[in-house]
Formats: C-alpha cells, structure tokens, sequence
C-alpha cells in the first residue's frame, strides 16, 4: 500500500464521496446530502481535535457515514448497511490499513445508538451528527433523542 500524507487520503475520499454526490438527480437531497455529510465531517475534525481523537479518521468517518442513504435513498437499517458500504469503499481505495478501516466501520455500524455511551472515537462520529443537525439552523426543534447530547455538547463547546 503506498503511504499517503493525511492531506491526500482525506481528499481522495472527498473525491468518492464528490461522485456519488453529483449522481444524485433530486437536487434537493443532493444539496442537503452536501450540507449533511461534508457538514458533519467538519464538526468530527472539531470534536476529534478537542478530545485529542484520530483527527483525519474521524473526518473520513463523517464523510462516508451515510453515503447509503444518499447512493441509495433507502434509509432503512441505514448505519448498519453504510458500514458494509464504506468497507467496500474503503477496500476499494486502498489508503487505509485494516485496523483504521475497522474503526471507521464501526463508528458508522453503530451511529445511530444515540442513546448508548459508545467508545470515545464512535462518540465523535454521533456527537457530530448532532451538532450539524444544530448548526444548520439552531431554531429548528431538537429531537428528543439528540436534546441530552447537544446539551452536553454546548457545554463542552461553551456555546
Ligand atoms: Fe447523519
């Protein structure tokens, strides 16, 4: 496997991910898709860096956590299915090693359980889904099953 920078192996997933994007003919859920995960691999790059995570694993996380559900409109079990998904991407790309690979996995396999205290790298990944769903427009009603969460965050983030 040739060693990539962390710049390059970012990029190269933004470019995947860029490409299942365009494809998406309702331009409507292309721009929230955009908005969404590029949204969501940014406050992973905050939250990581805060908590002294894997900064650049953490982004690719956000970037692929839920392609399914864009490449596929189907929303149904979507983490557990994006997870099979991103491996096959991943493998496919061939810039990560097998233990960064299983990371990236299982914080996307287990985003959805907003409710369990996960491992401190799989928090990052559903701590950001939060704070994206806030900061695309912090009057909108939180859901119930986020409110503890982003109360924690803004805590955490002083906001
Ligand atoms: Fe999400």
């Amino acid at each position: 496997m040739e060693q990539k920078n962390m710049e390059n192996r970012i990029e190269k997933v933004r470019e995947y991910v860029d490409n299942v994007l365009l494809n998406m003919t309702d331009t409507v859920e292309r721009r929230c898709a955009y908005l969404h995960l590029y949204g969501v691999a940014q406050a992973c790059a905050m939250i990581a860096q805060k908590r002294k995570e894997n900064v650049e694993l953490a982004i690719v996380a956000g970037m692929l956590h839920d392609i399914f559900s864009y490449k596929t409109m189907d929303h149904q079990d979507h983490a557990h299915k994006g997870a099979v998904m991103a491996k096959e991407i991943l493998n496919e790309l061939d810039i990560f090693d097998n233990s960064e690979t299983d990371m990236i996995c299982d914080a996307i396999y287990n985003h959805s359980d907003k409710a369990v205290k996960q491992t401190p790298f799989n928090e990052i990944l559903i701590d950001a889904d939060v704070l994206q769903h806030y900061l695309y427009n912090p009057f909108l009603t939180v859901s119930e099953s986020e409110k503890m969460r982003l109360e924690n965050l803004k805590t955490e983030f002083c906001l």
